[in-house]
C-alpha cells in the first residue's frame, strides 16, 4: 500500500482544486448486469442426474476438505453437464471473450478450456498455479491477474483468474465464472497460500464499480435447446425481472451447507411434508431440484412415478401429471410453490436428454444420502427458473422472489 501513498495524495489535491465534481468511483447504485445463455447439449448423450449427483457428492467431499488439492479426478468418472448457463466475460486488452458457465457453488474464475486462454499485455502471471476439482470435471492452470470486463465495458483491474492449461469436463463451454463464497477459494493455488482469492464480485466492490456486495440471478424457463434467457445483476436486483417483494432468509449455520450459499428450508408435497426443515444449498451449478433419499422415495410413493434408465429421471403417466400436487419449499416462513407443470422437464427438450417426445420426466431427483447429512437439498436452475433469487454476501442472506414465471405453464 505504501507506495500508492504519492498518488493517493496528488488526487486528492487535484480533487480539491477542481471547480466541477469529478466522478472518482462510478456511481454507488450502478448494476453491472450481463446476459446469461442456457444451453442444452443435444449432441452428447446429457447425464444429467448423473452429473448433478456427483456434483453434490463433490460439494460435500469437497466442505470437508477431500477433493480437490491439486488432484486430478483419477478414479472418478468425468460426466459433461449437458445442460449449462453461461454468461459471456471478456478478458485481456485486446479481450478475448469466452463463455463462463455462471456458478454460485465455486468461486474461482477461469477460462481456456475451449477457446484457450489468450494472454495480452494485461496478464500477468503470479507464483502460483491453480487446480480445482468439480464434480463435472477438473482444471489446472496458470493464476494470473488480468483486466476483466463485465457486461457494458465495466471492468475489473488485476482480477485474479485461472488461465487453464489442462481441463477435463468443460466441452462447449470456456470455463468458469465463480460467484460463490470467497472461502471456497482457500486451497486452491499450489503453493498454498493462506489467503483467499478475491472473487469478481468482492472486486467489483472494493473497486467500487457495484454499490451492494450481492449479486442477482434471473433464469427464464425455456424449452429451447440454445437460448439467452436470462440475467446476471451485480450490485443490486432488477426490478424489472421480479414482481412482488423479495423475502430473505439468513445463511444456514449447518455444515456442509454453510460453506456455500446454504440455506434452511423444508418441502412439503402438497399437504405432506416430505423433507422437515433442515440444511441444503441454492445453486446455478445444478440443473435439477436434488432432495434427500428419504424425501424423494416419498415424492415418488406419492407421485407414483418409476425410474427411467434412459434419460436417469423419474418420469409419470399423463394421468398421474394430471393428479400432481403441487410442491411447497417453505424457507423462512415463506412457501414457494412449484407448482405442477414446474416440476416436469420441458417436454419439447425430451429428444435432448435421450427421452422420449411424449414422456413426462420429473425435475426432481435423488441426492443420494438420506436427510441428516447437512447438505440435504439442491434447489438447482429448475427452482430458479421460477424464483428470482438475491445471494447478497453483505447480509449473509439469500432472497427470492417470484417472476412472471412462477407458474407459467411453460414445460
Ligand atoms: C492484485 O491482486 C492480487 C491477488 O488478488 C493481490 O494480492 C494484489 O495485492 C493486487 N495488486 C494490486 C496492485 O491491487
Ligand atoms: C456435447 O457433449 C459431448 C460429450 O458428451 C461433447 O463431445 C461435445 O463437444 C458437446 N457439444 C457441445 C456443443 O457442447
Ligand atoms: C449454441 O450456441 C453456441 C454459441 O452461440 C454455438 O456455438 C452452438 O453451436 C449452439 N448449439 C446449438 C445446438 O445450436
Ligand atoms: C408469489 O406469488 C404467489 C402466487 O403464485 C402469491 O401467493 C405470493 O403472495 C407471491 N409472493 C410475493 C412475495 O409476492
Ligand atoms: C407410501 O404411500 C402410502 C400411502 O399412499 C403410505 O401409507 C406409505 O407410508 C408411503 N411410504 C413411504 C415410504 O412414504
Amino acid at each position: 500500500m505504501a507506495p500508492s501513498f504519492p498518488i493517493l495524495l496528488t488526487l486528492l489535491l487535484a480533487l480539491s482544486v477542481s471547480a466541477t465534481p469529478l466522478t472518482v468511483a462510478r456511481d454507488a447504485h450502478t448494476l453491472v448486469s450481463l446476459p446469461i445463455a442456457k444451453r442444452v447439449n443435444v449432441t452428447g448423450v446429457a447425464q444429467i442426474v448423473k452429473a448433478d449427483q456427483a456434483r453434490a457428492k463433490q460439494l460435500k467431499a469437497r466442505a470437508l476438505g477431500q477433493g480437490h488439492q491439486g488432484k486430478r479426478a483419477g478414479s472418478e468418472p468425468v460426466e459433461n453437464q449437458g445442460v449449462t448457463y453461461v454468461a459471456p466475460v471478456a478478458i485481456g486488452s485486446p479481450a478475448t471473450t469466452y463463455s463462463l458457465i455462471i456458478d454460485t457453488g465455486s468461486s474461482n474464475t477461469w477460462a481456456g478450456a475451449g477457446t484457450a486462454y489468450a494472454r495480452t499485455s494485461t496478464t500477468k502471471d503470479t507464483l502460483n498455479i491453480v487446480s480445482v476439482t468439480y464434480g463435472s470435471g477438473n482444471f489446472e492452470g496458470q493464476e494470473v491477474t488480468d483486466l476483466v470486463s463485465l457486461g457494458d465495458g465495466l471492468t475489473i483491474e488485476n482480477q485474479s483468474v485461472g488461465a487453464a492449461f489442462y481441463s477435463e469436463g468443460f466441452s462447449g463451454v470456456d470455463g468458469i465464472l465463480g460467484i460463490g463464497p470467497v472461502d471456497l477459494t482457500e486451497g486452491t493455488l499450489i503453493p498454498s497460500v493462506t489467503s483467499t482469492i478475491p472473487t469478481v464480485t468482492d472486486n467489483l466492490f472494493t473497486q467500487g464499480v457495484i454499490g451492494a456486495h450481492e449479486v442477482s440471478v434471473y433464469f427464464q424457463p425455456t424449452n429451447q435447446a440454445n437460448v439467452t434467457n436470462g440475467e446476471l445483476t451485480f450490485g443490486g436486483t432488477d426490478s424489472s425481472k421480479y414482481v412482488g417483494e423479495i423475502n430473505y432468509t439468513p445463511l444456514t449455520t449447518t455444515s456442509s451447507a454453510s460453506n456455500y450459499w446454504g440455506i434452511n428450508q423444508a418441502i412439503s408435497y402438497g399437504s405432506t411434508t416430505i423433507l422437515s426443515e433442515t440444511a441444503g444449498i441454492v445453486d446455478t451449478g445444478t440443473t435439477l431440484v436434488l432432495i434427500a433419499t428419504d424425501a424423494f422415495n416419498a415424492y415418488v410413493n406419492a407421485t407414483g412415478a418409476t425410474s427411467d434408465s434412459a434419460t436417469g429421471l423419474y418420469k409419470i403417466t399423463a394421468a398421474q401429471y394430471a393428479n400432481l400436487q403441487s410442491l411447497y419449499f417453505i424457507i423462512n416462513g415463506v412457501s414457494y410453490e412449484l407448482v405442477p407443470n414446474a416440476q416436469i422437464w420441458p417436454r419439447a427438450l425430451n429428444s435432448a436428454i435421450g427421452g422420449t417426445a411424449d414422456s413426462i420426466y420429473l425435475i426432481l431427483s435423488d441426492i443420494g444420502s438420506n436427510s441428516g447429512s447437512g447438505l440435504d437439498f439442491i434447489n438447482g436452475f429448475a427452482f430458479l427458473e421460477r424464483y428470482y433469487s438475491v445471494f447478497d454476501t453483505a447480509g449473509s442472506r439469500v432472497g427470492f422472489a417470484n417472476t412472471s414465471y412462477t407458474t407459467a405453464e411453460t414445460n
